[in-house]
């Protein structure tokens, strides 16, 4: 989609389309007032009837209004301007990309970015009209043998602004808010990929596909035999059972000044987990290919950051590996030596993310980060815990996990902290290793926590378990894209 920004009136737009805002009930909104106004009050009459009386979500399209220019005008229900807050700003656009979508109408001029939304300015609607459109208009259809074409697919949305001096900053704000989409798209597009298909090889391929379009980017993949040199025991004890070898994958953004130091992102990659000889239940196991959404963000996140030449250093490191029952199978009781030398019993070989993240944990050390995030679709008792609305976020830095929560505030991608105590550590206690990888059932995503912070000591260090967001089930499965809104608006606020 090609997003701009424009000053100017409703009645004066010579375009296919033109989007207004009706509050609930039957209150025009101050773009829907002008119109009214240009046309001899026919919004008015419309709402009188009862033709729309503006809750959220309705839509009513309007031909040839009298003393107007556009082909069409769209009124969208708004709900109550008292309540209308970020979600209801989400929502009625999210709706208004759909319906003008379906219309046929190539272009539209939105002036639902006019609307006041308590707490958030002009740059913010924009940004956030940007991502809710591309959101919502994204479908995946790459594995379909007949695409279902709009006949005229919708290619251009212009946003209004108060005022001209919104032009310039509007822009900056469509410029970034388009390269965040852009990443999210590809994070989702491998995300829905299956395993079959998204191999660790794959997201390897797609790393060095990034490095031939933005020149800027490095990167470099290291495979099982050197791992095996390093001595990375866990992670190679997960893809131990798969016919598809593990990769490292390290890309490198560098936007910033040559001393300063990257914020490092380390994304889970199982391509498919089946549990391993701890092997899953079969309901709903085909969800397992989105384990791999954690280094889906880590790719889509360099993408935006190359895309939008982003001021500063960031290295993304995907632990990509498949887990597999077979056998040469790690079984459950097995000790293995990770990367920082510290042992490992793996009492459930389903516990398989925290063993390929820990040694790409400690294989990040050499960066000396500024900060280390990791995001993984790490455990099930995350959803437990906060469902399909909020990341959990776990860290050994209140100041970094600030800095995250805020930014989750800010993308409208929320994160929500637990807490890292030590009695928790208790939990990993083992009778022949140093550790276990599991905890037991009580707070599972806090252990799961746990056991990553014994690899993350020597820096400032985030955990994002995005188990319950990254995806959705049911009749609209598939990936969401999350964090990367979250990580984009945290880069961001860095580069200042
Ligand atoms: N990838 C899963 C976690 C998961 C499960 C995410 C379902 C989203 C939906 C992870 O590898 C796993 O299997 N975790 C186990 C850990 C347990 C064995 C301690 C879990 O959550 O059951
Ligand atoms: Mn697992
Ligand atoms: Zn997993």
């Amino acid at each position: 989609m090609e997003f701009s920004v424009k000053s100017g009136n409703p009645e004066k737009q010579r375009s296919a389309c033109v989007v207004v805002g009706i509050f609930d009930r039957r209150k025009l909104s101050a773009a829907a007032r002008v119109l009214d106004k240009a046309s001899g009050g026919v919004l008015s009459t419309i709402l009188r009837r009862g033709d729309m009386d503006g809750e959220k979500g309705q839509t009513l399209w309007l031909y040839n209004l009298p003393d107007t220019l556009c082909d069409r005008v769209l009124l969208v229900g708004c709900g109550k301007e008292r309540e209308f807050d970020e979600p209801a700003y989400r929502s009625v656009t999210a709706t208004m990309a759909q319906t003008v979508q379906r219309s046929g109408a190539v272009e539209a001029v939105n002036y639902l970015t006019d609307l006041p939304v308590k707490g958030r300015d002009t740059l913010w609607k924009i940004s956030q009209a940007v991502t809710v459109t591309e959101d919502a208009l994204y479908r995946f259809q790459r594995l379909k043998s007949k695409k279902d074409d709009t006949r005229r697919p919708l290619r251009r949305i212009v946003l209004s602004v108060p005022s001209r001096s919104d032009l310039l900053p509007g822009e900056e704000a469509v410029r970034i808010a388009a390269a965040v989409s852009v990443g999210t798209r590809l994070t989702r597009d491998l995300a829905n990929l299956p395993g079959n298909i998204c191999t660790p090889a794959y997201l390897a391929e797609q790393a060095v596909q990034l490095k031939k379009t933005y020149k800027g980017l490095k990167v470099e993949v290291l495979e099982e035999a050197g791992m095996e040199k390093l001595g990375m025991g866990a992670l190679l004890s997960v893809s131990r059972g798969s016919a598809q070898p593990a990769k490292l994958i390290v890309l490198e953004h560098r936007g910033g000044k040559k001393d300063r130091k990257p914020v490092v992102l380390v994304g889970k990659g199982i391509t498919f987990d089946t549990g391993g000889i701890s092997l899953k239940p079969g309901a709903a196991m085909d969800e397992m290919k989105f384990d791999m959404c954690g280094a889906a963000s880590v790719l889509g996140v360099m993408k935006a950051c190359a895309e939008m030449m982003l001021p500063i250093n960031v290295v993304g490191v995907v632990a990509a590996a498949e887990n597999m029952p077979d056998g040469k199978a790690t079984r459950p009781g097995d000790v293995v030596t990770t990367l920082s030398g510290q042992t490992v019993e793996i009492l459930n070989t389903d516990a398989e993310g925290r063993l390929v993240l820990c040694d790409a944990l400690s294989y990040v050390e050499r960066f000396t980060p500024d900060a280390v995030i990791d995001i993984a679709t790490l455990t099930g008792a995350c959803i437990i815990a906060l469902g399909h609305q909020a990341t959990a976020l776990l860290g050994n830095h209140s100041p970094l996990a600030h800095e995250l929560l805020n930014a989750g505030r800010q993308s409208y991608d929320r994160a929500w902290e637990l807490p890292l105590w030590d009695e928790y550590q208790e939990q990993l206690k083992s009778n022949f290793a140093d550790m276990a990888n599991i905890g037991g059932r009580p707070a599972g995503t806090i252990t799961a926590a746990c056991f990553l912070s014994r690899f993350t000591k020597k820096y400032h260090w985030a955990h994002l378990d995005i188990a319950g967001v990254a995806w959705k089930s049911g009749k609209e499965k598939g990936a969401t894209g999350r964090p990367v809104p979250l990580l984009m608006q945290y880069l961001l606020n860095k580069a200042g």
